[in-house]
């Protein structure tokens, strides 16, 4: 097929890759010229594993280009542009600008596709502004492992009112031999909603647990967590005690969904506890560094990862900008390292200097690369924000999520 994506972000992009891999011919269209021109040189602007193969492996079906005008001769056009959160509320101009200017040049048979996480009722919105059947097709891509997750999805969901339109999606997602759902294109949109507040409710929840571990001498939330993971109805995934969800879509879908309730005169009040939870995160990883060395004024302290999970140099909503933020509020002076991310709200070092340069380290982001580095860490002050150190070296100057004194 002949296939558009509009919105060359980390989902437009990925979907870019996969689906030229899979035969299709791509023409991906954004309004930054130089990402465009990157693109076209195989520069991908994103670091995910196994992106840049991919990218390389099929240049012969990937353009790249401002020009909506190359769209003419697609048979289905993904809208994948951001929808950002905007004073607690989701901003929708991007998906509707897109679909503007797809209404001035697909066909009329083509097919619209949303991926864009949008509020319910946006794709048939876009469907009544363009007069193209727009169908709802949510992503459930994780980033770090976002080639994979699109391949090999737990599931598709694929939300439309036209049968042909859908199947037409069907028809391109049918190599993943995922389980799909087909439903209207309301449900689709609730069910990216409802699966993000879910999981950000599941890790808030042990987090909450974390807390009250933290308490109890002799208790560790990460056995707390195995033991309640073996309980097929909770599952073991997504129980990872620390100091909380940030990235790109926890963050501005909870807000979003949450205030799109309150609207409508039916509070989620257990996504709003979850954010309100998550919220404090930051706060609690610097308390447990104030508990153990007073005050933080002129001390200095390096946070280890800046990224708001591994694999990824992502920085959106990264609960360690959170804390390089608090403990500068604190007067402390702040270093940082990451494998892949940057900041420029500390220094930023490496990993060696930038302990050895402080008395206080907290662990921020669980890379691979701060697993085993206990030694390194001998003498200083060190909150493991993301359990990835074996307490029992590190003696009395050390404090964990989740574990009791
Ligand atoms: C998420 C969803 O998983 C994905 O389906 C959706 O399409 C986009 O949003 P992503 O933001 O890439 O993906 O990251 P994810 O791996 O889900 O982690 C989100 C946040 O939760 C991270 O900050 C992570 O550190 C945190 N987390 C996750 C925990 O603190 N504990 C856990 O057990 C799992």
């Amino acid at each position: 097929m002949k296939i558009g994506v509009v919105g060359l972000g980390y989902v437009g992009i990925v979907t870019s890759a996969v689906l030229a891999n899979q035969g299709h011919h791509i023409i991906g269209v954004d309004i930054d010229q130089k990402r465009v021109d990157g693109l076209n040189c195989s520069v991908n602007p994103i670091y995910e594993p196994g992106l840049d193969e991919l990218l390389k492996k099929n240049t012969g079906r990937l353009f790249f280009t401002t020009d909506y005008s190359f769209l003419r001769e697609v048979d289905l056009a993904f809208i994948s542009v951001s929808t950002p959160t905007v004073n607690g509320e989701i901003y929708l101009d991007y998906v509707f600008s897109a679909a503007k200017s797809l209404s001035k040049v697909l066909r009329k048979d083509a097919v619209i596709v949303m991926k864009s996480t949008v509020l319910p009722g946006t794709s048939r919105k876009v469907r009544e502004i363009t007069g193209i059947e727009t169908v709802s097709n949510p992503e459930f891509l994780k980033e770090g492992t976002a080639i994979e997750d699109s391949i090999r999805p737990d599931r598709v969901v694929i939300g439309s009112t036209s049968k042909e339109a859908g199947d037409l999606v069907e028809e391109v997602w049918k190599f993943t031999n995922a389980p799909i759902l087909r439903t209207t294109p309301e449900e689709a949109e609730m069910i990216k909603y409802a699966a993000n507040s879910f999981l950000a409710m599941k890790v808030s929840f042990i987090n909450e647990i974390a807390n009250l571990c933290e308490k109890i001498p002799g208790c560790d939330v990460n056995n707390i967590a195995k033991g309640i993971g073996f309980d097929k109805r909770i599952s073991p995934y997504f129980l990872r005690a620390g100091l909380g969800w940030g990235g790109s879509c926890f963050p501005k879908d909870t807000l979003a969904i949450a205030s799109y309730a309150r609207s409508m005169g039916t509070p989620l009040r257990l996504v709003e506890a979850a954010i309100q939870v998550n919220n404090e995160r930051p706060r609690k990883a610097v308390g447990l560094l104030k508990e153990m060395m007073g005050s933080l004024k002129d001390r200095r302290i390096c946070v280890l990862g800046v990224a708001f999970k591994p694999d990824t140099d992502d920085t959106r909503e990264s609960v360690s900008i959170k804390i390089i933020r608090l403990l500068k509020e604190d007067g402390a002076t702040v270093f940082a390292y990451d494998p892949k991310a940057k900041t420029d709200l500390a220094q930023m070092t490496s990993l060696d200097e930038c302990v050895n340069m402080s008395e206080g380290v907290i662990i921020a982001t669980e890379w691979k690369e701060f697993i085993g580095i206990e030694e390194k860490l001998k003498g200083k002050y060190v909150v493991d924000g993301r359990r990835i150190l074996n307490p029992s070296v590190l003696g009395y100057k050390f404090r964990a999520i989740g574990l009791g004194e």
